[in-house]
């Protein structure tokens, strides 16, 4: 059947899935699958239907298409598509009520407060780094790509750290500082994937760390020893399916200085440029990127 890619969209990662999508559409397109782009933010969903589309392979990063929303669409129309559907993407996108769901269930997630556009007043950021040991990452609590992030250790740091990531989200989520690497591990059907360790030299692993830098370096294997490399993609794989998530993603951890899995977020439409982790761990186990894509295409038949 005909495979509609959907990349690009209207959120603030607009130009990741564009590159994701090029390359998703290139890899189906060299296995020999009839895919073709489609653009929701040029296109009316309607034509899906109207082009005799019968699967769509989703590459949309963010609100919008990572979100649940275009999946609620695509359910009501009928469409089979990758990956999570409804509920584990409107968790996932939402980084408090994703920390609250784990908390709850006594998966590793670092302390956290959370302001929201109606009630926040300046006054109360003093409190809120007391309570979560003096330096925090402030975080738009749906957002990607460490869009509108930013570290802050002082009461007038966070105040602004607040202030700015509201242009992005009604609600910030302010969670205490890890000060340790990050991990990555991709899931994959049932299958927790290698797990990536990313290391920059900036202050975090942020957007220029992420898409711009040549200095950032993964390690694949990572410097784990076997137990910890299994405990970590168990402690992914549990947490990947507490938010509902399925079919592919990514878990996003890092290890704090007392060596403790902090979890931090779960992406339902990862990275998948040529050079993006899920493929890079795909590729550790002998999948590449085409045969990648085509086993992330085959879970619409399923
Ligand atoms: N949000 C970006 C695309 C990622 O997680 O890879
Ligand atoms: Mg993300």
């Amino acid at each position: 059947g005909k495979v509609a890619v959907m990349f690009g969209g209207s959120s603030a990662e607009r130009e990741i899935s564009l590159n994701s999508g090029q390359a998703v559409l290139a890899g189906l397109q060299a296995a020999g699958v009839d895919a073709h782009p489609f653009d929701p933010a040029e296109r009316p969903l309607a034509q899906l239907q109207q082009e005799g589309f019968d699967r769509v392979f989703v590459v949309l990063h963010g609100r919008g298409g990572e979100d649940g929303t275009l999946q609620g669409a695509l359910d009501h129309m009928g469409l089979p598509y990758t990956g999570s559907g409804v509920l584990g993407c409107a968790l996932a996108m939402d980084k408090i009520r994703t920390k609250m769901l784990w908390a709850g269930m006594g998966l590793p997630t670092a302390a956290f407060e959370v302001a929201r556009q109606e009630t926040f007043q300046a006054d109360q950021v003093g409190a809120m780094l007391a309570r979560l040991g003096g330096k925090v990452m402030v975080k738009p609590a749906n957002e990607g790509s460490s869009i509108g992030m930013a570290i802050a250790d002082t009461e007038s740091q966070l105040q602004q750290a607040i202030e700015a990531a509201l242009e992005y989200d009604r609600q910030i989520l302010i969670e205490r500082f890890i000060d340790g690497p990050e991990y990555t591990v991709s899931i994959l059907g049932e299958q927790a994937l290698p797990a990536i360790e990313m290391q920059t030299d900036n202050q975090f692993y942020d957007y220029q760390a992420k898409y711009q830098s040549t200095a950032t370096r993964y390690l694949c294997p990572c410097d784990l020893s076997e137990g910890e490399e299994q405990q970590l993609r168990a402690l992914a794989l549990d947490a990947f399916k507490a938010v509902g998530a399925s079919g592919w993603g990514r878990v996003d951890v890092m290890r704090s200085a007392d060596g403790e899995w902090q979890l931090l977020e779960v992406n339902t439409v990862p990275g998948m440029t040529q050079t993006s982790l899920v493929p890079k761990a795909a590729q550790a186990t002998g999948l590449d990127f085409q045969a990648l894509v085509v086993a992330i295409l085959a879970q619409t038949l399923g």
